[in-house]
Order: C-alpha cells, then sequence, then structure tokens
C-alpha cells in the first residue's frame, strides 16, 4: 500500500498541495469498515414492538416505517453524491477516501432496505429532501459539493441517528443507528479536511459560488427539517415551536463552520419562519 507521501496526486491534484489529511480518513474507514451480515438480524427485534389493540399497533409501525423511510431515501441519495465526489475528487488520496464513502454509503442502503422490508415496507418520501438532492447533484464545483454534502448535511443527521437509536432500545434500527453515528462522523470530518485542502487554492469566485449555493439552499432545508410525514403529522402543531428553535441552532452552526474554513459565511442570507 501506498504511504501517505508516495500517494500520487493526479488530474490536476497538484503536487505542492497534497492531501494526506486526507489519506489518514482513507485508513480510518479501512479499519472502521463492517458489513450488514455482522447486524443482529433475528436476535434483536426489527423495530420497538408494541402490543394492544391492533390499530395501535399498525399506528406505532407506521411510524417506524416512516423514519426508515426517511433514512433510506436520504441513504441512496447519499450514494448518488458518494459517486460524484469519487469522480471529482482531484486528488489520490481523496479519490481512495471517496472510494469506501461509496460504498458506506451503499451499504446504508443495503442495511435500510433489508429493515424496511422486515418492518412492513416503505412510505411516503419527503419531497423536500428530493429537491435538496436535485440541488447537490447539480452543483458544479467541487468545493460547494463538500461542503453542503459532507460539512452541512452529514454532520446534521448524527443528532437524528442519535435520537432515534435511544428511542428504539434493544432493536435492529438502534444498532444500525449507532454504526451510522460513527459512519457519518468520518464522512463529516473527512469532508471538513478535504474542504481545507481545497480552499487553501480556491479562487474568490469559487468562495462566492460556495456561499451562492448554501443560500440556495438554505430554505429547501428549513422545509425537508420542518416536514413530516402524515403518519407522524399528529405531533408537528405541538413540535413547531421546538422545531423552529432546532432548525434556527442548526443553520446557525452550520454558518459558524463555514466561518471556521474561512468562507464569509455573514454574506449567507437565509429566513426561518416565524413560529
Ligand atoms: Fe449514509
Ligand atoms: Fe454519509
Amino acid at each position: 500500500m501506498a504511504t501517505t507521501e508516495e500517494a500520487q496526486t493526479i488530474d490536476g491534484g497538484p503536487p505542492e498541495n497534497p492531501a494526506p489529511e486526507v489519506f489518514r480518513y482513507y485508513e480510518l474507514a479501512k479499519k472502521q469498515e463492517w458489513q450488514v451480515r455482522d447486524m443482529p438480524w433475528g436476535v434483536l427485534p426489527p423495530i420497538p414492538e408494541t402490543t394492544g389493540a391492533k390499530e395501535r399497533v399498525e399506528k406505532r409501525r407506521g411510524i417506524w416505517r416512516s423514519v426508515i423511510t426517511q433514512q433510506l431515501q436520504a441513504d441512496s441519495l447519499a450514494v448518488e453524491m458518494a459517486a460524484q465526489l469519487l469522480e471529482m475528487a482531484r486528488h489520490q488520496e481523496a479519490k481512495l477516501y471517496y472510494s469506501t464513502m461509496a460504498q458506506d454509503e451503499a451499504r446504508h442502503v443495503e442495511a435500510w432496505l433489508r429493515l424496511i422490508g422486515e418492518a412492513g415496507g416503505p412510505t411516503e418520501r419527503d419531497p423536500h429532501l428530493d429537491k435538496l438532492a436535485q440541488i447537490f447533484l447539480g452543483l458544479d464545483s467541487l468545493e460547494e459539493k463538500v461542503l453542503l454534502m459532507q460539512v452541512f448535511f452529514e454532520r446534521m443527521i448524527i443528532p437524528r441517528f442519535r435520537l432515534i437509536a435511544r428511542s428504539a432500545p434493544g432493536t435492529v434500527l438502534a444498532d444500525l443507528c449507532k454504526r451510522l453515528t460513527i459512519d457519518d462522523g468520518i464522512h463529516h470530518s473527512s469532508g471538513m479536511a478535504y474542504e481545507r485542502v481545497l480552499l487553501r487554492s480556491a479562487s474568490k469566485k469559487t468562495k462566492q459560488q460556495m456561499i451562492k449555493g448554501a443560500s440556495r439552499m438554505l430554505p429547501i432545508f428549513v422545509d425537508h427539517v420542518l416536514w413530516r410525514p402524515k403518519e407522524r403529522d399528529f405531533i408537528t402543531s405541538a413540535m413547531r415551536t421546538h422545531d423552529l428553535a432546532r432548525v434556527k441552532a442548526e443553520v446557525e452552526d452550520g454558518i459558524k463552520i463555514a466561518a471556521s474554513l474561512g468562507l464569509d459565511a455573514s454574506e449567507i442570507e437565509y429566513h426561518i419562519p416565524a413560529a
């Protein structure tokens, strides 16, 4: 195996701007790699079990099916994004890393597909997430894709996995969410590392374009965070104030991270609806 120093740069991946910090994430990802067959299938129930009247059992099951459907949708889109990053990366070290990320996202889809099968099948898709994905997939620059996908999106999804794992103890669903917390932690951190490498040589125009891309994404991101499928819509009004506070905190966090990367994030415009 090539050492960090030996790892060659390709496709204009400039030798004066190598990415050894990204190569370290490649090694970490290989060490953390797991298989869907390692999950506790048949040992633990797929989702929390409910007893009682048939209608109540079906309603609870519908909630869990909708939770799994949303994550299956997100990870299916992540496969496409990771494949684009693999193709567009300009450094050999980053390509190696993205080859592991593409496998991770495909494995996540495999696990969600098996889980949704065991839980009774998928429910409706989140239309805002589809819109968001179209924006992500249509971005021209690698710098923007890394920023929106890895720096923003993969970070925001981690607390959600923790929440699901806590709400579904002793299930295959919780086991999967714990694995994804670790994987997406690596995906986010590697994105931060690669973004720093890319920004070392990015033009002012590219940086401005990144801010514009983030501003365009934000309103749809807000819709996505505030949306619930009909199985969980009954809690939407009760959760409105909490949801708005959460989305505001997430957006402000994202802006702080962008600033820490040296982007002039004060120019990001966004609007959070009033309660
Ligand atoms: Fe994933
Ligand atoms: Fe991911």
